[in-house]
């Protein structure tokens, strides 16, 4: 790991400059959480409306206690899962000192523990939390390497912390512990997970009517081609995607997992979907994916990316 990366790195936050980090999700587009100067370049360079509020990451518990009210169904979580592919909407302090752009003035904040040792030791190096939405352009796939966060934002930031490809490859799961528990966004952690451990049947609300949040816009995580679910047969000049893979040694065929193992398919799915949009492929056809599981966080993104 490379120490001098990452004080470089803190002193571009400190100037209220914006880098890109790693996570065990996807990379994210960092900046003082603080700093309404910091918090603003985030949108301007995702060019994302103001209204969509970013995830403000945390390395302690302490720093946590300044910004938000914490309640009993958080700690149960956070001792089970964090750090980790998690993401709590907590109510936020008045006299919290995150910037109000972080959230649009709302009463609520969202906020996560991230697993990647880099992006841990970056923050132990900084007096503030940081706010990091995914690393890519407003509704564009999420970036799972150092080279898919230059393919969205080139020169336009100073620094992309490069911590190697993300182990999970899907964002965090968002539930919202403010009064019963939600589940906001399906992600990397399996919501049956966090069930369990609150010992409640949990209800999903992906899509608000009112306040609509980025991950839950129905254009959002789009390779920015048309994508067909559950396909069967194959059009021409289609890219073709399976979950494990088939004797199939068609130029357009592609698949996420050798053998179909879950958690490779969440790790590849992102990248695979960069790849064929790369090679210029007009439109993608993808298997059907069983509604379980990481299976369900998948067809979502699925879904959002196959509207137009
Ligand atoms: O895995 C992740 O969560 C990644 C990495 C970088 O940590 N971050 C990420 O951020 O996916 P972003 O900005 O792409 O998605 C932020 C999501 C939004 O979709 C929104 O639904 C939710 O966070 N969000 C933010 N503030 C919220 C709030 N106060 N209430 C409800 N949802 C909120
Ligand atoms: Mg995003």
């Amino acid at each position: 790991m490379n120490q001098s990366n990452i004080k470089k790195a803190s002193k571009y936050l400190d100037k209220n400059m914006c880098v890109a980090i790693p996570t065990e999700t996807v990379y994210g587009l960092a900046g003082n959480a603080y700093s309404d100067i910091a918090v603003k370049k985030i949108y301007k360079l995702k060019k994302r409306p103001l209204t969509n509020s970013l995830i403000v990451h945390y390395s302690n518990l302490d720093l946590l206690k300044n910004d938000c009210i914490l309640n009993n169904n958080f700690y149960l979580l956070y001792k089970k899962f964090c750090p980790g592919p998690i993401t709590f909407v907590l109510k936020i302090k008045k006299n919290s000192k995150i910037s109000k752009h972080v959230n649009n003035k709302n009463k609520t904040l969202a906020v996560r523990f991230p697993k990647h040792k880099i992006t841990q030791k970056l923050m132990n190096k900084l007096s503030y939390p940081i706010a990091a939405p995914s690393a890519n352009i407003f509704s564009n796939l999420s970036p799972v390497s150092a080279s898919d966060v230059k393919e969205e934002f080139g020169k336009k930031i100073p620094m992309i912390l490069d911590g190697g490809i993300c182990k999970i490859g899907l964002e965090s799961t968002i539930i919202s512990l403010v009064n019963k528990p939600v589940i906001l966004r399906l992600g990397g952690l399996d919501k049956n997970k966090i069930s369990k451990i609150l010992k409640k049947n949990l209800k999903i609300k992906l899509y608000s009517k009112k306040n609509i949040l980025p991950g839950q816009s129905k254009l959002h995580y789009s390779p920015g081609i048309p994508v067909r679910m559950n396909a069967k047969k194959i059009k021409k000049d289609e890219a073709f995607i399976t979950l494990k893979k088939y004797k199939n040694s068609d130029k357009n065929y592609f698949y996420l997992s050798k053998k179909g193992k879950k958690n490779e398919i969440a790790k590849n799915f992102y990248s695979t979907l960069r790849k064929i949009k790369n090679k210029g492929y007009k439109s993608i056809a993808i298997e059907n994916i069983n509604n379980k599981g990481i299976g369900l966080a998948l067809n979502d993104r699925l879904k959002r990316a196959s509207k137009k």
